[in-house]
């Protein structure tokens, strides 16, 4: 193991708290955002007036010099920070011999053993002292990876059907947002979206499905799929159910013990692939590589058929990667592949990341990796985040688990207050406090895994002194 140098600027001269110059925006900030909302698409939301110039771990200065305490990481994605030394040197040393070559057409050693590295957490030892087979697909999205997901599926079963869940996002691509059940305005004016796609809840413990309490939404989620067997498609027309063990953009919820082994045992009774959509809460934010590694020891130890993984691989570079049981991975030679996925630099700043993640390299302050530290600041955070619930009644639920937590807000007869959620983000924000919502009524917490106890009661405070502002 070995201690990464130093950053050129210690830590204890980093900024602990939000250095606001200007009002926000400021006059650079708004210039950038006036020209940004006359020439990009239409379609790109902008929830708060932030323009990023530059950041150093979980800070990020706007271009008017504000420098804000990041607690969204770019939507799960800088899992080391923002400009991380170890990673920052790992991708000049890789573009300075090769940026692109093709994967489709020519392997690499650096992709070679990056698939190697991944298998790693995820191959089980076998009974025969052997252990299971799995193989990667690499590409540059969550979207790609997911899209890989189901025609892999496809071609493997020799099935058509794919059952999704309600609230779950998969990307913005054909298959990808067929998929989607998060909200209809990725839908409306697309269609026609992809055939033979079926949607059933997401076991929600906070909102359990009517007739179903928090410990048994799951079993009732279960007993909705095999009703679609019934009445809607014959299970051996089935070719995946794909689902986020952690839900993301849905509203970050974390389903009950029982609900993934019980998906387990209903595909394998039907031969319907597995898939775990890993592409937010994956690669170590939750504590554990993927999230549905986190509670093996309660839930049994659930092995899906296939995971997609993106966001936070790379600490913002683009790759993606789809993780197959080698016995499923059937497809022929030719039958798939990506011009840039896999691209050489990227996964430089992915081997960089795991050099973080797994603890071969260690940075100050965070322990003896950063799975570990997401583990533990996370659970400082849920802690803190919890007791808030007794000061603001309406912060209905506070889940998670690492550095994955949701902030639910609620108006005074338990329904979410998107309203309220949106003026809570924009206090934050005004703060100092880079957040994201998600959901209907919730507001995300998952900042780099680099955040140290005392960057998160930074965070704390300014998250009560703006829910104390409404
Ligand atoms: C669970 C999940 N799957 C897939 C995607 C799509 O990833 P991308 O935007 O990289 O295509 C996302 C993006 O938020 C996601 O959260």
């Amino acid at each position: 193991m070995t201690t990464l140098d130093q950053p050129a600027t210690p830590p204890t001269t980093r900024p602990r708290q939000p250095e606001l110059r200007t009002a926000l925006p400021g006059p650079k900030t708004a210039a950038i955002m006036g020209r940004d909302a006359q020439h990009l698409s239409t379609s790109y939301m902008r929830p708060y007036p932030f323009v990023p110039d530059h950041g150093e771990g979980v800070w990020l200065t706007d271009a008017d010099g504000n420098t804000m305490l990041d607690f969204f990481a770019g939507i799960a994605v800088s899992t080391t920070g923002h400009a991380h030394p170890h990673v920052v040197r790992a991708v000049q040393e890789q573009v300075g011999k090769f940026a692109h070559v093709c994967l489709t057409d020519y392997p690499q050693e650096i992709t070679t053993s990056l698939a190697e590295r991944l298998l790693r957490h995820i191959e089980r030892p076998r009974s025969d002292g052997g252990h299971e087979k799995w193989r990667v697909f690499f590409g540059n999205s969550g979207a790609e990876a997911v899209e890989a997901a189901v025609k892999l599926a496809r071609n493997h079963t020799g099935r058509s059907h794919i059952i999704s869940t309600m609230g779950s996002f998969h990307g913005r691509t054909y298959g990808a947002i067929t998929l989607t059940g998060s909200k209809t305005k990725y839908k409306r004016g697309f269609g026609p979206l992809l055939p033979a796609v079926s949607h059933v809840p997401y076991p929600n413990p906070f909102r359990p499905l009517p007739g179903s309490t928090p410990e048994t939404c799951g079993q009732a989620v279960l007993g909705q799929i095999e009703a679609l067997f019934v009445g809607v498609v014959p299970a051996d027309e089935v070719a995946a159910i794909i689902v986020e063990p952690m839900q993301g953009e849905g509203g970050y919820i974390v389903p009950p013990a029982d609900f993934l082994p019980g998906l387990r045992a209903l595909c394998d009774r039907h031969g319907i692939m597995l898939i775990f959509d890993e592409v937010q809460a994956g690669m170590g934010r939750t504590g554990k590589m993927f999230s549905f590694q986190n509670a093996a020891a309660e839930w049994g130890d659930v092995q899906p058929d296939m995971v997609t993984v993106a966001k936070g691989i790379a600490s913002g570079l683009p790759i993606s990667a789809l993780l197959a049981r080698e016995s499923v991975m059937t497809w022929p030679v030719g039958s798939h592949g990506s011009t840039f996925g896999g691209n050489p630099v990227s996964a430089a700043a992915a081997h960089a990341t795991l050099d973080l993640l797994e603890g071969v390299v260690t940075h100050p302050g965070c322990g003896a990796s950063l799975m570990e530290n997401a583990a533990d600041v996370g659970t400082y955070l849920l802690t803190e985040l919890r007791a808030m619930q007794a000061e603001f009644p309406f912060l209905g639920d506070v889940r998670g688990q690492g550095l994955f937590i949701g902030l639910e807000f609620v108006k005074p007869d338990g329904s979410p207050d998107g309203a309220l959620r949106d003026a809570a983000s924009l206090a934050m924000f005004g703060r100092g406090l880079l957040n994201l919502d998600c959901g209907e009524a919730v507001i995300r917490v998952s900042p780099p895994l680099i955040l140290t106890h005392e960057e998160a009661h930074t965070g704390l405070e300014i998250m009560r002194a703006a829910l104390r502002s409404l």
